[in-house]
């Protein structure tokens, strides 16, 4: 798997839900790639467990919940105290689990879009600010194909990514006179932990319509992700990057 490095030298990401899966492979990447970052996850363990495999003067780490939005906010005004903030990835997410609408629990139906469309909210709108004053900024919001096809037996989630698509839209013509991109990413399956929270079937169900007939590799993702990160993406913006092997092609 090729490991093209970008040139992140003096850029400061932050990385939602970097502590496993797409977003440590992303963290990763950047690091190698001169970036300094900071990870936010709500899961202690595999923060320390990251930090620890990682071992990097240039990484930090915070355990944030993006759903709640004052703590985002307080988490940048302790970055903007020293640095800006070039780069924002909303990746943090969750699938929840497997279940027609009409039975699924209304209490985790919220939790999916609170964690997977309101987390890339609140990140957007305690970061932004900061990119507009530093005239520079490169959002990525991971939403997935789900967000584009809607996933029978997935409806909070398919919404939730369906509204990140809508709001990378929304923000990217907001931005669109200044040197700040936003972009959304729609990947197919791969595997990561968070096929964990679906069923085996629904796996599979999933992989059946991918041409390429197999898994999406973590390191793909991050080529992508790193283009639209990177100083060289001037001019897309508000636009939806597929990368489902094939799966939408729309
Ligand atoms: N893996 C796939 O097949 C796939 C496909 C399409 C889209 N995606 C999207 O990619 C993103 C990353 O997923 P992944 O596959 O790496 O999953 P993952 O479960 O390996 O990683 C997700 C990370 O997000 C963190 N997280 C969850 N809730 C959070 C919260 N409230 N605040 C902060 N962090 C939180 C988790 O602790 C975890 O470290 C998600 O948005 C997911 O929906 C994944």
């Amino acid at each position: 798997m090729n490991n093209i490095s970008y040139n992140f030298k003096n850029r400061t990401a932050v990385i939602t839900g970097g502590a496993q899966g797409f977003g440590f492979d992303i963290t990763k990447r950047f690091l190698n790639s001169g970036a300094k970052v900071v990870i936010w996850d709500i899961d202690p363990k595999m923060i320390e467990k990251s930090m620890k495999d990682l071992n990097n003067p240039n990484l930090s780490s915070k355990i944030v919940d993006v759903s709640n939005y004052q703590v985002v906010e307080d988490c940048v005004n302790e970055i903007t105290k020293s640095s800006n903030i070039d780069i924002l990835i909303n990746n943090a997410g969750i699938t929840g689990p497997t279940s027609t609408l009409w039975e699924y629990d209304v209490d985790f139906w919220k939790k999916i879009v609170d964690i997977n469309l309101m987390g890339t909210f609140n990140c957007c709108r305690a970061i932004v600010p900061n990119m507009i004053k530093n005239n520079y900024g490169r959002i990525v919001n991971v939403a997935s194909v789900a967000g584009k096809d809607g996933n029978a037996n997935a409806s909070a989630y398919s919404a939730g990514k369906a509204g990140a698509i809508a709001l990378t839209k929304s923000l990217g013509k907001e931005l669109a006179d200044k040197n700040i991109a936003v972009n959304a990413v729609t990947p197919a399956g791969a595997k990561t932990r968070i096929l964990d929270q679906m069923t085996k079937e629904h796996v599979q169900r999933m992989l059946s319509k991918v041409p390429r007939g197999r898994f999406l590799e973590v390191e793909e993702f991050t080529s992508l992700v790193c283009w639209l990160s990177s100083e060289e993406n001037t001019f897309s913006t508000a636009a939806v990057f597929d990368i489902s092997g094939g799966r939408s092609t729309y």
